[in-house]
């Protein structure tokens, strides 16, 4: 059980660890490339280690460097290239982002047997959502009662196929995207909505051949990747958590640098935006948030956030604002606790399909520190009372309640005990000195 008392304001400056979704993509595609691929910032948390192994597993060389003070650090990778992996039994943990992105390089291998497992959350974790696709591209792949792990699959010759996904998911189109680059003939996936598209920047700046029109992403077959250096940005969604707290905190001021700003990560900035949050760029010093410095040092672009304390009113959030803010939401739950007016959000069941419930949890959860919220199938409604009393709140195993807990805590008037806390290490392990160093 960690508490989270009351605290007065948020002041100063942090770089957020190095991105999580980035992170496991640069070890997989660097394992995939031939050559040494550097990789500066890889976060240093249990799912990304997780990746490490799994690379390692089927015959990449993985050396690992010296640490940064942002808690990554420097890793090389020896590629296999993208058809020299050697059979394994990978165990992911918790990452669904390994459990569901790895297995579409692996079927497309010319021979050869995989299996994939975890803990307990990720077993209740759907992956029949890349099973089907794969085996229409001829791969041979099943999993438990048809759509749970253990996935086992083994390596056939794959052929490109013209899909349209049925959610809205970066970790099924990624895994498409790998099953392509090994297939005869061009793969085709239709998006329902745009979702996040590190596999897509990475690929394309190793010499993979990609296409976008609209919706529509093409990918044409490979005989190689280039290895190359990757720099890894920071985490938008671990920023989020400070940047929630310094919105949340009365006198609050933090700066947050480097921080990945993705169009296709940043969806709570345009929620925040209708939640009367003032935004602007660097000369408008007035604004509650003020983006500046923002740079490209590789395929993502980055950005160093100002965020002062606010107040926030109710708003709408639908379908499509879903994909770019998926990880965001239950914090839009808290801010939304705190605003004046009502929040509803919609168009969201996939959060069901999360580490935890994520719907669940967080109306459970904050329903616990004196939230007015209620839960509904594919979302919630939040009746906002400008603040929060606090108490105690259940992490579920997952590391983005526990966080949510911890900022409901420090905005509270009683404080927050949260039980389960160290679920935090599945992302961010430095998270609560890197909280408590912003406390003034
Ligand atoms: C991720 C995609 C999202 C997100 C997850 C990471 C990724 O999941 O929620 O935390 O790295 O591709 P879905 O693809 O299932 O929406």
């Amino acid at each position: 059980m960690t508490r989270f008392d009351p605290v007065g304001p948020l002041r100063g400056e942090l770089r957020p660890p190095p991105d999580k979704s980035v992170t496991h993509r640069a070890a997989l595609i660097g394992a995939m490339a031939e050559g040494p691929t550097r990789i500066t910032g890889y976060l240093d948390s249990e799912d990304t280690r997780a990746t490490l192994r799994a690379v390692a597993a089927v015959g990449a060389d993985v050396r690992e460097g010296e640490g940064d003070d942002y808690g990554g650090f420097f890793i090389e990778i020896e590629g296999i290239g993208l058809r020299g992996a050697r059979p394994a039994e990978i165990d992911v943990g918790n990452a669904g982002t390994l459990l569901r992105i790895m297995p579409g390089w692996l079927a497309g291998q010319p021979a050869g047997e995989w299996t994939f497992d975890g803990d307990e959350s990720i077993r209740r974790r759907p992956v029949d959502r890349v099973a089907e696709p794969l085996r229409l591209m001829g791969a041979d792949v099943d999993c438990r009662d048809g759509r749970l792990p253990p996935l086992r699959l083994r390596g056939s010759r794959l052929h490109g196929i013209d899909y349209e996904m049925p959610v809205a998911s970066a970790q099924v189109k990624s895994c498409l995207l790998l099953a392509g680059l090994l297939a005869d003939g061009e793969t085709s996936i239709r998006e329902p909505l745009w979702t996040r598209d590190h596999t897509e920047r990475m690929l394309a700046s190793m010499g993979a051949s990609l296409r976008r029109e609209g919706h529509l992403l093409t990918i044409a077959p490979a005989e190689r990747l280039e290895a190359g250096d990757v720099p890894v940005p920071g985490d938008f969604s671990s920023a989020a958590f400070f940047l929630a707290a310094a919105l949340l905190v009365p006198g609050s001021e933090v700066e947050l640098r480097e921080v990945g700003i993705n169009r296709n990560r940043i969806g709570l900035l345009s929620i925040l935006w209708r939640m009367g949050v003032e935004m602007g760029g660097a000369h408008e010093a007035g604004r509650a948030v003020t983006i500046h410095d923002i740079r490209e040092p590789g395929p993502e672009p980055i950005a160093t956030l100002r965020v002062r304390n606010a107040p926030l009113s109710g708003a709408e959030v639908t379908a499509e604002d879903v994909p770019a803010a998926i990880d965001e939401l239950p914090l839009i739950a808290l801010l939304a606790s705190f605003a004046e007016g009502e929040t509803v959000v919609s168009g969201a069941a996939e959060l069901r399909a999360k580490e935890s419930d994520r719907i669940s949890g967080v109306v459970e959860g904050l329903s616990g520190l004196g939230a007015e919220i209620e839960g509904r199938p594919d979302g919630f409604a939040v009746r906002g009372t400008g603040g929060l009393r606090g108490g105690r709140i259940d992490a579920r195993g997952d590391h983005r309640l526990a966080m949510v807990g911890a900022i409901a805590g420090l905005a509270s008037t009683e404080g927050v005990e949260v039980e389960g806390f160290d679920a935090v290490a599945v992302s961010y392990p430095r998270f609560e000195r890197d909280l408590r160093g912003l406390i003034a």
